[in-house]
């Protein structure tokens, strides 16, 4: 305790060894500033909140230290609370953390400071940013989940009567040129439905009570968003095993297919291939989609991330695609594999047992 009285400086000389014992006790770094708001003694906690030593803070003006403007003793509220403030620091392994600070004047019995002396408390709040920052993730999935359903009906509802309008228009209509402005038009509507079908399926189940032809759904799915990626002067290529009927819902495969399709197309370039395949592995009866593309591929970073809900690397992406289809795998008893090199490539691969343990144990 005497080493650390002997190294208190002349401007705040007077901390009787009981003040220190005290401050050293608080859960916070805490620093006493002198009136040119230089950081003049620092408690032993300082190391253990910012990863810095005493030393290394002991001299450094506490503007430079926070990169925010420290309120003079005249300036301070009249509140014991004194004015308290956040920022961002660098840790020393190149890291970021967030601090909370509250600056109070250097009120303690039995000690005069020097004029203009003031007290600054510091916690680490990163812990507290983190958990702030994923309820606001919450809240922001909360609210697309309470709206989404509402905007999406108001969309999909017209879309469908212009839809079978432009169909009965092309079956009316005789003359090539009209006839074929109208499939583009019809090719433009069908990316639209899945489009909003890729969305609307949030949370929606895979397995379904009745079968479907889900070799069918693919193959229409991927003739849609063929136009996309012939658009880009990509090659798509569907390759579908002829399935059995599945229990699945077709507009969640659909939405699957939309997705991973989608990402593949905004990976790759001019001169991109991606490929579509389904199976069915045998003998454990796994339905087995696989989406190829040798666009850009992720860093390990990305990889690790990128089914986190709102993820996303892209200006205007929505970070919902790989979330939705991870979702919908893992709720039907599968997965979803994503093997990715950059530079190289990825492919994702989304394996679903045909029939859910539950049915087995029942059977
Ligand atoms: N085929 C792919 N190739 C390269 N990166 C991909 C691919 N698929 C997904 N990603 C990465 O994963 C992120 C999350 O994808 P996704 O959940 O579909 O959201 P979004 O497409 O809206 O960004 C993308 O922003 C991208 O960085
Ligand atoms: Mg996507």
């Amino acid at each position: 305790m005497n080493e650390m009285a002997a190294s208190i400086p002349a401007a705040i000389r007077g901390l009787s060894d009981d003040t220190i014992r005290v401050l050293e006790r608080v859960p916070s770094a805490v620093f006493v500033l002198d009136a040119d708001g230089l950081i003049r003694w620092a408690n032993g906690r300082t190391h253990r909140v910012l990863k810095r030593s005493v030393e290394s803070v002991v001299g450094l003006s506490a503007e430079a230290l926070f990169g925010c403007q420290m309120p003079s003793v005249a300036e301070l509220p009249n509140e014991p609370e004194g004015f308290a403030g956040r920022t961002t620091l660098p840790t020393p392994d190149g890291l970021r953390m967030v601090v909370s600070f509250r600056v109070t004047p250097l009120e303690l019995p039995g000690f005069e400071p020097a004029e203009g002396c003031r007290a600054v408390f510091v916690q680490d709040v990163t812990g507290i940013e983190h958990l702030r920052a994923e309820r606001d993730r919450l809240l922001q999935f909360a609210t697309v989940h309470e709206v989404l359903p509402s905007l999406l009906h108001e969309l999909k509802t017209p879309l469908a009567s212009v839809l079978s309008s432009v169909e009965l228009l092309i079956e009316d209509y005789e003359e090539p040129a009209l006839q074929q402005s109208l499939f583009a038009v019809l090719q433009e509507l069908r990316r639209m439905k899945l489009n909003l079908e890729g969305i609307g399926s949030v949370g929606r189940p895979l397995r379904a009570a009745r079968v479907h032809a889900i070799d069918d759904v693919v193959t229409q799915a991927c003739r849609v968003l063929e136009a996309s990626a012939r658009a880009r002067g990509m090659v798509l290529h569907c390759q579908t095993a002829s399935l059995p009927l599945l229990p699945f819902d077709p507009s969640v495969v659909r939405a699957v297919v939309f997705n991973l399709v989608t990402n593949a197309i905004q990976a790759s370039v001019a001169k991109g291939r991606i490929a579509v395949e389904v199976s069915i592995e045998e003998p454990s009866k796994v339905f087995k989609l696989v989406v190829r593309d040798n666009g850009c591929g992720m860093n390990a970073e990305v990889l690790s991330r990128c089914r986190d809900l709102f993820f996303t690397t892209k200006a205007n992406g929505s970070g919902l695609g790989l979330a939705l289809c991870d979702a919908a795998a893992r709720a039907a008893d599968g997965q979803l594999r994503l093997e990715s090199q950059p530079g190289q490539g990825t492919t994702v691969t989304l394996l679903i047992p045909v029939s859910a343990p539950r049915d087995e144990r029942q059977g």
